[in-house]
């Protein structure tokens, strides 16, 4: 739990299936105590929730790192996905609507990018994997 005025920042492990749902409530959590209205929080969470599976379907493990963000005149909360799993050799090919290497719907990304106002991907074959999204409050 963060408390408000506090800083911002923490991290949580993500190795099961259950950990999604503390993803969840963590990312919901932070989002209210910033102030994001329920369609912004939502769609963060829902944005969060696809990258959390993400990181245990396809590298078992990974960690979620948060941090609020300043840019001058705006907030915003950054979420920063971690994995050390398998990596992607074209991500731009798996940001692409319908693009699965596991027989899924191959929407998790594409639809997290939509979701959130920021998303950024970094990867390397046999390394791993960062994604990073970040919502910003509205003026
Ligand atoms: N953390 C990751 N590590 C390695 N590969 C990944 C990772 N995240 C995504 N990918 C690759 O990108 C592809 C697209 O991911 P995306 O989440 O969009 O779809 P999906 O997981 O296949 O299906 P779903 O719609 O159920 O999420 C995956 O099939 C996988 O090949
Ligand atoms: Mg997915």
């Amino acid at each position: 739990m963060t408390e408000v005025g506090a800083e911002i920042h923490g991290k949580l492990r993500i190795a099961a299936p259950s950990d999604v749902v503390a993803v969840r409530k963590n990312v919901r959590e932070l989002a209210a105590a910033m102030g994001f209205n329920i369609v912004d929080s939502t769609r963060l969470v829902t944005a969060a929730a696809e990258l959390a599976r993400n990181v245990i379907h396809y590298a078992g493990a990974g960690e979620l790192t948060w941090k609020a963000q300043e840019d001058g005149k705006r907030k915003g909360l950054r979420l920063e996905f971690v994995d050390q799993g398998p990596g992607i050799a074209d991500p731009a090919q798996a940001m692409t609507p319908g693009y699965s290497t596991s027989g899924g719907l191959g929407m998790g990304l594409p639809g997290a990018k939509r979701l959130a106002d920021e998303m950024e991907i970094r990867s390397e074959v046999g390394r791993g994997t960062t994604v990073v999204i970040t919502q910003w409050l509205p003026l």
